[in-house]
């Protein structure tokens, strides 16, 4: 071979055919290092290389998070559409199941208004025919059935503010709107021997929708009547108070149906919680309650004592 000791050594240059190839393989610390060594060497070789594959990776993992973001966004409004539908339809069912409480409610309430109507009719006719009836018979008839009317009439009109409630936030006294409950319910708890006592007297003022109040009202004690039919109980009562104790107002039911399961009670505030057979209970009584109690800034407790549970709502003063 003829060797020329003037050419020029021959260099051999390596084409590398894919050299940011060369380095996917490196995790991200290991291309940092790379990239760290590179840049401190004297000649950086493939310095922009790395670079290169790092702000690709780089962007990927960007991309990548974007569109993460961007999914989770989607389902966190999927799941907040979802928690106000579910809402709405509780609330609907709540409304649902307290129409038909108060149905059998008014039913009972205008049961015996009816009964001594239709016995007074009666007798006005046998009355009449034997002879009896004079003008102070008539203004006693008179008067004994314009009681009875009133009687119905109250209940009705009890009723129809029930369920057209005004939705206007208002002051309103806490011993008038539990009168108000009972006056609703009073024929159906007599009817099922309940005594609901109000231990407090004087009256507490607090602002609020009054209505949503005498739903809270009238969930807790409706659970306890059908606690006391349920089991049997013979001593039915239920103690209403309500007092001022540093700056919160206090409404504590009580009752003496001998208290809610230890394996139920952390569970009762929860949407569809019931342990009552399907069609008599649907679960959402006490969790509507609290929502309630919410909107008064208040909460909703409940607490086992010695003959039954006590129910405590607490709310703020202003
Ligand atoms: N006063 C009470 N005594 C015993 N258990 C109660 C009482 N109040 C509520 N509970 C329990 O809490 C559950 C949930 O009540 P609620 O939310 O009103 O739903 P529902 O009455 O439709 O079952 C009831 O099923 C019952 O087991
Ligand atoms: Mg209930």
């Amino acid at each position: 071979m003829n060797k020329n000791p003037f050419s020029q050594p021959t260099i051999e240059i390596k084409r590398r055919k894919n050299p940011k190839g060369e380095y996917y393989h490196l995790n991200t610390k290991e291309l940092l290092d790379a990239v760290r060594q590179s840049a401190h060497s004297t000649h950086r070789a493939d310095l922009d290389i790395l670079l290169d594959v790092f702000l690709e990776r780089y962007d990927a993992r960007q991309k990548e998070l974007d569109s993460l973001n961007r999914e989770l966004e989607e389902r966190i409004e999927i799941e907040v559409n979802i928690g106000k539908k579910n809402y709405k339809r509780y609330e609907q069912q709540a409304k649902m199941a307290a129409m038909g409480e108060m149905m059998d409610a008014v039913a009972h309430q205008w049961k015996q208004p009816l009964n001594a109507l239709s016995m007074m009719s009666d007798m006005l006719v046998d009355d009449f025919r034997t002879g009896d009836v004079d003008q102070a018979y008539v203004d006693e008839l008179s008067l004994n059935t314009q009681t009875q009317i009133e009687h119905m009439v109250t209940t009705l009109n009890e009723f129809r503010n029930f369920f057209r409630p005004k939705e206007t936030k208002e002051n309103f006294g806490i011993k008038r709107c539990v009168q108000s409950v009972m006056l609703l319910v009073n024929d159906e708890f007599m009817k099922n021997n309940i005594n609901i006592n109000i231990k407090s007297d004087k009256e507490i003022i607090i602002y609020g929708i009054e209505n949503e109040f005498k739903h809270l009202v009238l969930n807790i004690i409706n659970n306890a009547k059908d606690a006391f039919n349920e089991r049997d109980i013979k001593e039915r009562y239920i103690n209403i108070s309500f007092y001022k104790e540093q700056s919160y107002i206090n409404l504590d039911i009580e009752d003496t149906a001998g208290g809610i399961p230890n394996n139920v009670i952390k569970d009762i505030f929860k949407p569809e919680v019931t342990t009552k057979e399907i069609g008599k209970g649907t679960g959402i009584g006490l969790y509507m309650s609290t929502q309630i109690a919410q909107k008064f800034d208040g909460s909703l407790s409940v607490e086992n004592l010695n003959r039954g549970a006590c129910f405590k709502l607490r709310i703020p003063t202003q």
